[in-house]
């Protein structure tokens, strides 16, 4: 098991924490990681220090997701149009990701934890291209929680994507015109970075901002949200556990009735 924690004992509980139903721990969650760059800001440090906290808590985070029994985990990490933010900030990101993932390999792989990426990692630097490769090659069998990383990812850039292969296989032969006539929306899924990946039954984004931001805009057509203005460095255990607990009251309808 991971060197700490296990909410089973609460050793690792806020006295505030909120009980869970653990018969319906949902299957995948997605967080939106957000609020860096400000709470470096409120302690008057660089924004590279509010990242380096947030690497903290997306450690502490995978972990207590992994002994909830979360089956998938997507983190927004990097967004197609976080380019445009200052090279010097990109580059610290960069450098951070690649730190964090050489650090805890071995942790994430004696956990049983796969690793994944959605978005075109091709464009990250080398030091991230080749860590993610030799993080996802390494624990590709493992059977645990499903660690994915959504990287150089974008929303809209992953059904472009999606709709370029699907031309693709037309024009080698792959699929034909009345295949692409029929294609059903579980077909299209499959031609998406997230490929089999159950959609995200929660969506979390802390920081106080209400919106997606380019993020899983296919798969979170049903997707409940929770929003926080807790910044992300602050995110811990127990918000991970509210937003959990908040969802298991939600009623679910799938715009059906009950
Ligand atoms: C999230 O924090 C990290 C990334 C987007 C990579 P931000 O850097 O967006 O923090 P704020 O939103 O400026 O506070
Ligand atoms: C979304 O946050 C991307 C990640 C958390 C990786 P941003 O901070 O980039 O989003 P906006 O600019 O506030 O919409
Ligand atoms: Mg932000």
């Amino acid at each position: 098991m991971w060197k700490f924690l296990g909410h089973k004992d609460n050793k690792n509980s806020s006295p505030k924490d909120v009980q869970l139903d653990y018969s319906s721990i949902p299957t995948h969650i997605a967080i939106i990681m957000d609020g860096n760059g400000r709470w470096a800001k409120e302690r008057n440090l660089p924004r590279s220090l509010g990242h380096k906290a947030g690497v903290e808590t997306l450690n502490k985070i995978i972990k207590e997701a992994s002994d909830l029994g979360i089956k998938y985990l997507t983190l927004y990490a990097f967004s197609t149009e976080n380019w445009n933010r200052p090279p010097e900030e990109v580059s610290a990101l960069m450098k951070l990701l690649a730190e964090y993932l050489k650090k805890q390999l071995n942790e994430l792989h004696k956990n049983n934890v796969i690793v994944r990426t959605i978005g075109d990692i091709s464009k990250l630097p080398n030091i991230c291209v080749e860590v993610l490769e030799e993080a996802k090659e390494k624990t590709k069998n493992n059977t645990g929680m499903i660690l994915n990383f959504a990287l150089n990812y974008g929303g809209r850039d992953e059904i472009l994507y999606a709709v370029k292969n699907i031309f693709k296989e037309y024009n080698e032969g792959k699929l034909s015109k009345e295949d692409i006539d029929n294609l059903a929306e579980q077909d299209f899924s499959k031609y998406l970075y997230t490929q089999n990946t159950p959609d995200p039954d929660i969506i979390i984004r802390p920081s106080g901002e209400q919106r997606l931001s380019n993020f899983m805009l296919w798969q979170c057509a049903y997707s409940e949200f929770w929003y926080s203005n807790i910044k992300w460095p602050d995110f811990t255990e127990a918000d991970l556990h509210q937003a959990i607990a908040d969802y298991q009251r939600r009623d679910r309808r799938f715009g059906g009735i009950k």
